[in-house]
């Protein structure tokens, strides 16, 4: 790299139109736009969602969708949003809830996610990423520290940088690490009068590792911290009635603030946090993201209550899903393939390999084997690893299991033999 001045100091001497800048650099995810549109990025995937899926007009066994449940396409489901869509349309209610956007059905809605959770209340959001973001930003001011997780979701980490004070990130899950942090929090927290807020997730979406909650909440005497927990991948998936991954520790009483999406387990759109009553109640006055924004569409808020009430009293669609799990999981320890640390239905499937090895192989397994799953590459996994990531879900069978099994063995042998790295390698830009 010697003698290539930095990206901005080549600008400097030739100052750029602002558009012609942005399209010079992508940016780390458009950097790969010049691949096929609709293959690697932005494919399609059409059809009803379920298990089968059609991909480039073929019929693909999928493992791509966090329908962990299978709600998605759920009769009684299905029914719901029809029957409310036809009732409300989308526009209902119109405006922000603290204008005008409110109803007793997204207050019940929140009574009974509350009860569910374990929580005095509970404030829905629009939309997930969103909700976290300004969540974080309500919660502290410049004299407040944060201490988050190095592996955080995106919408934790922007609403890091909203943050207007000190922040800390501990290595993932390191516990030994999150003290020292603690520790330098702590002593700014001393000198400035404010308070701690650490944020991990309850399952992390892409490894599948859970957070190590109950070892996390332990410090909170120590130290004197507030917890919020996202548990996107958690809701629905973890604990003994699907609670999340706080009931799975048994630590709901201590994580102060419990955030979940409702794209996931919940097959739709939507977040909501729960807490403290009088917390939840300073939030309603104080997330920006829901004060200046349209509420959740009545239809919407119906169909959730249904997924809700679902997800409650049948404990077969978590048992499905986890024997799924179990399944694929095991098959795949079996052949000796590594899943990494994975303490939930995400499943990861590690290979060692090039980027352009990866592609190759997606390319592979789409074509030949008709079997879509998400290709992670790096920078979201370390250079020379390649993750296929799979989320089973209740609606697959152990034939889809077996299915999938044998193509990653037929990859593997391909990759061991060096097949992909002998192919017209698809050049990715982060091999450049
Ligand atoms: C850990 C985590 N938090 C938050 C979100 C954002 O949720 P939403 O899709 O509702 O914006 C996601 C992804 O959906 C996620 O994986």
């Amino acid at each position: 790299m010697e003698g290539i001045p930095p990206l901005f100091l080549r600008f400097k001497s030739k100052k750029l139109d602002l558009f012609d800048k942005l399209i010079t650099d992508m940016g780390p995810l458009g950097r790969h736009s010049y691949l096929p549109e609709d293959y690697f990025m932005f494919p399609k995937l059409e059809g009803e969602i379920k298990p089968r899926m059609k991909f480039q007009g073929r019929e693909m066994l999928t493992w791509s969708l966090n329908n962990y449940l299978g709600l998605a396409n759920h009769p009684e489901v299905r029914k719901a949003d029809r029957e409310a869509a036809e009732k409300y349309g989308l526009a209902y209610p119109m405006g922000a809830r603290m204008m005008s956007g409110n109803t007793v059905e997204h207050i019940k809605l929140e009574k009974m996610l509350a009860d569910f959770i374990k929580r005095e209340s509970v404030m829905l959001l629009n939309y997930g990423y969103q909700g976290v973001l300004s969540i974080i930003d309500a919660l502290v001011d410049r004299k407040d520290v944060i201490v988050y997780d190095a592996e955080s979701h995106a919408c934790i980490v922007d609403g890091v940088r909203l943050h207007l004070g000190k922040r800390f990130i501990f290595q993932h899950n390191n516990i030994e690490d999150l003290q020292k942090k603690l520790h330098n929090a702590k002593k700014i927290a001393d000198e400035t009068g404010g308070g701690i807020l650490v944020i991990t997730e309850g399952v992390f979406g892409m490894s599948g590792s859970m957070g190590n909650l109950k070892d996390i909440v332990k410090l909170k005497k120590k130290f004197g911290f507030r917890l919020l927990v996202d548990d996107a991948h958690g809701f629905g998936t973890m604990g003994p009635t699907g609670a999340g991954t706080d009931e799975e520790q048994g630590v709901q009483a201590d994580c102060d603030l419990y955030f979940s999406t409702f794209a996931k387990s919940m097959a739709g759109i939507g977040a909501f946090v729960g807490g403290d009553e009088k917390v939840i109640k300073y939030l309603r006055f104080n997330t920006r993201s829901q004060i200046f924004a349209k509420s959740l569409p009545m239809s919407f808020v119906l169909g959730m209550q249904k997924r809700l009430e679902l997800l409650k009293t049948n404990p077969e669609l978590k048992n499905n899903l986890w024997k799924i799990v179990r399944a694929l999981q095991d098959g795949l320890k079996k052949e000796g393939f590594n899943i990494g640390s994975t303490q939930s239905p995400v499943t990861p499937v590690l290979f060692k390999g090039g980027t352009g090895e990866a592609a190759n192989a997606a390319m592979d397994v789409r074509e030949n084997f008709n079997l879509f799953c998400s290709v992670v590459i790096y920078p979201v996994v370390p250079k020379g690893v390649i993750m296929f990531r799979m989320i089973p879900t209740a609606v697959h069978t152990l034939e889809d299991v077996d299915e999938t099994i044998k193509v990653f063995a037929e990859v593997k042998k391909k990759l061991d033999d060096g097949v992909y790295r002998r192919m017209e390698l698809i050049e990715l830009e982060s091999d450049r």
